[in-house]
């Protein structure tokens, strides 16, 4: 365990929607949970020694407990199955302390949530302190049934549910969200958060910004991604700027494994291109990047890059390692 790894026991799990149970985590040692704010996630070590993150979903003023909500997803590589399989109530589990790639901008004069599935978890969490801050906000939640609305009942009984638009795809088509509708009218003032499997994401992202939408205003997290691989993919070399030392990184290769197999760790989560755990300096030539997680104008910036899954554009990057 490190500084920045805790022990938690299951205290609770319950079954929340079909396919999608909730677990509740307390500190083993009985103490505080370090704080945490809306939008915020952990790294779950599970018992098939893979690390998953989860977002939060529980009410950020808490110190008692975390809350996450996991889907069984049955593409899953591993990670949902096993937690829901093989963790139980009673369980101690090492996780990390929060970390928050997603925050709520604090100049947002309104803020409009937007969750698609499982996706509903940091979004509620935001609703949440939105709610208890005063703010402006407005949520649409889409979901394929009733059955399959995680946190519907929570939603239903708190303060904000006059806030909520509930979207079920079994519903009539004047039922489902038009996203195209919502989106029409780009405010300077309102800012957008999206959640949800990467279809949905997609979705609102690409019409977002065919609408005019600022990119600082847009808002997301992708949860999960495909690894992007092409036959095209060939070799190249990267330096490490403290040492000099140049690693070559075979094609069927990423670079966080080159630079493992010749001494050199980089800090990994997801190693899908989502969380940003592994975001590294480049400080020369050009990265293909294919990570879900840096904005249009990050990416276009090329002076960082996610090493876990991109690639590179030229012969060589050096990377500030
Ligand atoms: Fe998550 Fe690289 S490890 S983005």
């Amino acid at each position: 365990m490190t500084a920045s790894t805790l022990k938690v026991r299951v205290a609770r799990k319950e079954v929340e929607a079909a396919d999608i149970c909730t677990f509740e985590l307390v500190r083993a040692d009985g103490g505080a949970l370090p704080p945490f704010s809306a939008g915020s996630h952990i790294d779950v070590s599970l018992p098939n020694r893979i690390t998953r993150q989860y977002s939060l979903c529980n009410d950020p003023a808490e110190s008692h407990r975390y809350l996450i909500g996991v889907l069984k997803d049955p593409s899953s590589r591993g990670g949902s199955k096993a937690i829901h399989e093989l963790v139980k109530v009673g369980d101690v589990v090492e996780i990390s302390t929060p970390k928050n790639h997603f925050p709520l901008a604090h100049e947002a004069k309104r803020s409009l949530l937007l969750a698609g599935g499982i996706g509903v978890t940091p979004i509620l969490c935001m609703a949440e302190r939105l709610a208890t801050v005063g703010a402006d906000f407005e949520m649409h939640y889409c979901t394929r049934s009733r059955d399959r609305t995680a946190f519907l009942d929570r939603i239903q009984r708190s303060s904000f549910v006059r806030r909520v638009q509930f979207h079920f795809d079994e519903c009539s088509d004047d039922q489902r969200l038009d996203i195209a509708v919502l989106l029409a009218e780009p405010n300077a003032g309102t800012h957008l958060y999206v959640c949800g499997p990467k279809g949905f994401m997609d979705a609102v992202l690409s019409n977002a910004r065919r609408q005019g939408w600022e990119e600082s205003h847009l808002h997301y997290e992708f949860f999960a991604a495909e690894p992007v691989k092409s036959d095209a993919d060939g070799s190249f070399e990267v330096m490490l700027s403290s040492s000099g030392k140049v690693v070559v990184v075979p094609k069927d290769k990423t670079v966080v494994e080159a630079l493992a197999a010749a001494g050199t760790n980089v800090e990994i989560s997801c190693e899908q291109g989502v969380c940003g755990t592994c975001l590294t300096r480049v400080l020369e030539g050009e990265p293909d990047h294919r990570d879900l997680y840096l904005s249009p104008e990050e990416r276009a910036a090329n002076d960082q890059f996610l090493p876990c899954c991109s690639r590179a554009r030229t012969g060589l990057l050096v990377l500030d390692l």
